[in-house]
């Protein structure tokens, strides 16, 4: 079976928080899901339902001619099976559809999948955001240009 993707809803949220949590030493809080669902108009929330079961989510925002990926994560027992590469696919067609011209992103340098994943796609290194994360890691802030950039 494939998963669908669909928008975020507010039901979606225990699902969410529980891998949120596995998966990120600084998790979201539900406040910030909460924020994206229904408050958020630049927001892009979706997750990855496989008959019922959410096994991955991303939020994105849609600001003008950026697209920016603000959080990603396949389930823990769902990683390397290639959901991140369809979930991600997803985006960047979602990013051209909407006309934005590129996509960003910040990562740790430490996060080796997450890396393979982006550069996977021709993403790029475009800087380094210093102490971005609360335990003090730098971030990378990787690029990804699109067909609609001018
Ligand atoms: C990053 C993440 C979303 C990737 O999801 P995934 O479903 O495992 O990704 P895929 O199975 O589609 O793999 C994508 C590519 O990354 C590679 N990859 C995946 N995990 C890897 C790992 N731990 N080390 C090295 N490469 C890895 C795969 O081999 C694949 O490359 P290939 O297609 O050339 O073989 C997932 O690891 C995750 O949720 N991590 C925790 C949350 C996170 O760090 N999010 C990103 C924050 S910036």
């Amino acid at each position: 079976m494939k998963p669908v993707i669909r928008r975020m809803q507010e039901e979606d949220l225990d699902f969410v928080l529980r891998i949120e949590q596995r998966v990120f030493p600084d998790p979201w809080q539900r406040t910030s899901f909460q924020f994206e669902i229904h408050a958020n108009r630049f927001s892009y929330p979706v997750v990855l339902d496989l008959e019922g079961e959410i096994i991955g989510y991303a939020v994105a925002w849609e600001i003008f001619e950026e697209f920016h990926i603000a959080n990603i994560a396949i389930h823990p027992d769902y990683q390397k099976q290639g959901w991140g590469t369809y979930l991600m696919q997803h985006l960047i067609d979602r990013a051209e559809k909407m006309g934005s011209h590129y996509i960003l992103l910040e990562v740790r340098p430490s996060n080796k999948a997450a890396m393979a994943l982006y550069n996977k796609f021709g993403f790029f290194p475009h800087g380094v955001r210093k102490r971005y994360y609360r335990d003090g890691e730098d971030a990378i802030v990787m690029r990804k240009n699109l067909q609609t950039q001018v």
